[in-house]
């Protein structure tokens, strides 16, 4: 089972350096038409912003703790999108949408033997000519950056231990938070969650017959490296 329950919390506190503008960037520049649905939204960063923009957003996840700090977003920048608790895989919106945006890691929670479900699913909800926008963690980041490896925050009121370990299909994560209650003393919680090492020709091969599509390095905006961390794919419902 993946977590996402203590960390809603604090979730985008320790996103603070995550490139949002600059993937927003890349949005405004490849989404067209008036409707969406941002998958795995967490949050709700992505959702809010398009939100923002005009954009009629549906943001879909699993994680009510997730989804209740999405709601609070949405509140605090006065949009109204629909947010929906529910798995990525099957999700389908009334009538077919205009664009779709899976930002973050969120397919990095997809099981391998899922991939294909979720696109086939994706492909079933846009409109032909309709944009999928999605980024995975590289198999290189998950098993040579960020596994086998131990990484900590410390704050006056949450210190946060994220242990990591390879298996052969991605990395095991143990998230352990020490919070500081009223009274000055910790109380200690912990959630797992597994991310998938999708290849780049498993997410295509997943991919084709249903979009084209190209992949970046989302660094640079350029051709993926082999020591890319994170690739982003822009795609078109064919
Ligand atoms: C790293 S967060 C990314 C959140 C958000 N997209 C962002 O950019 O900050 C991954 C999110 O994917 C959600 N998630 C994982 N598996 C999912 C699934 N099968 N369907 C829907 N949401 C899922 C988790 O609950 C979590 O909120």
């Amino acid at each position: 089972m993946n977590g996402y329950g203590c960390l809603a919390a604090y979730y985008d506190r320790l996103m603070a350096d995550f490139d949002y503008d600059g993937y927003l960037e890349v949005l405004d520049r490849e989404l067209k038409g008036s409707e969406g649905t941002d998958l795995c939204c967490g949050s709700g960063r992505i959702t809010v912003a398009l939100s923002k923009r005009g954009k009629r957003m549906t943001g879909v996840d699993t994680s009510g703790e997730m989804l209740g700090e999405a709601m609070k977003n949405a509140r605090a920048a006065a949009v109204n999108p629909v947010f929906v608790q529910q798995d990525a895989c099957v999700f389908r919106p009334q009538h077919p949408v205009d664009f779709a945006t899976c930002v973050c890691d969120g397919l990095n929670y997809v099981k391998p033997k899922d991939l294909a479900v979720f696109f086939e699913n994706a492909a079933c909800f846009l409109k032909k000519g309709g944009k999928l926008v999605f980024d995975i963690s590289s198999e290189y980041k998950l098993k040579k950056i960020i596994g086998n490896n131990v990484f900590y925050e410390d704050y006056d009121d949450i210190t946060y231990l994220w242990t990591n370990k390879t298996f052969s299909g991605g990395v095991k994560m143990e998230l352990t938070f020490f919070i500081r209650g009223e009274d000055g003393k910790y109380i200690k919680q912990t959630e797992e969650h597994t991310q998938y090492a999708h290849t780049q020709s498993a997410v295509e091969s997943a991919l084709k017959d249903k979009f084209s599509f190209r992949a970046y390095d989302f660094a640079d905006m350029g051709n993926v490296k082999a020591k890319t961390a994170r690739i982003l794919w822009v795609c078109e419902r064919l």
